[in-house]
């Protein structure tokens, strides 16, 4: 199983990043083979921009997507939404390339959690066709939520992300029957 991790954030250090990270790491564990597309190193153009119907990532990015068979996604809540970053991801994809796909849902806040970010992301996909599964994780007070190697404190945040991995991969099965 392929699976694509993508966070609504251009920086390495972004906190977005290192849980879809975690939870790819959890379905490699499981078999999957993962891939994160990392904004900082292939940034996607802003849809409608000069040139940016022709620009090599979206090209790259959009067969990635279509040859993925689940996503897992990650974006900070921004003014109570999902980043603009995240908008524009998924403003780069159509129905054809990842429609009824699965895609796992996590958000981060820098306050108190709450499933805003989560529920945006959610009517967006359906737009697209795309199955994301009900399970889903946002985490609030996120500064505090990691360790020094990069591991959430709370272990019952931790088993959640294990649960959404692995409902993302079950439900992939079954739809791919
Ligand atoms: C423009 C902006 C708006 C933000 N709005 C919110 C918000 O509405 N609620 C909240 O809890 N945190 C808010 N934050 C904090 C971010 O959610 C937090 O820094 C982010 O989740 C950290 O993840 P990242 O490292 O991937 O960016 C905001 C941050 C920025 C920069």
């Amino acid at each position: 199983m392929n699976i694509v991790g993508l966070a609504g954030e251009y920086r390495k250090t972004s906190k977005s990043g290192m849980l879809v990270n975690l939870a790819l790491d959890i379905a490699a564990s499981q078999g999957s083979d993962v891939i994160f597309w990392d904004l900082s190193e292939k940034p996607l153009p802003l849809v409608g921009e000069e040139g940016c119907w022709e620009h090599p990532n979206v090209k790259e990015f959009q067969s990635l997507i279509s040859n993925a068979d689940a996503v897992l996604m990650c974006s900070p809540e921004y003014h109570g939404t999902m980043s603009g970053v995240m908008k524009n991801t998924l403003d780069w994809m159509y129905d054809k390339h990842i429609g009824g796909k699965v895609v796992g849902l996590m958000s981060t806040l820098g306050g108190v959690t709450n499933a805003n970010t989560l529920n945006h992301m959610r009517i967006a996909l359906r737009w697209l066709h795309a199955w994301p599964v009900p399970e889903q994780l946002a985490i609030g007070h996120v500064k505090e939520a990691f360790d020094d190697q990069g591991q959430l404190v709370d272990g019952d945040l931790h088993d959640r992300l294990e649960s959404l991995v692995h409902s993302v991969i079950e439900t992939s099965k079954k739809l791919s029957v």
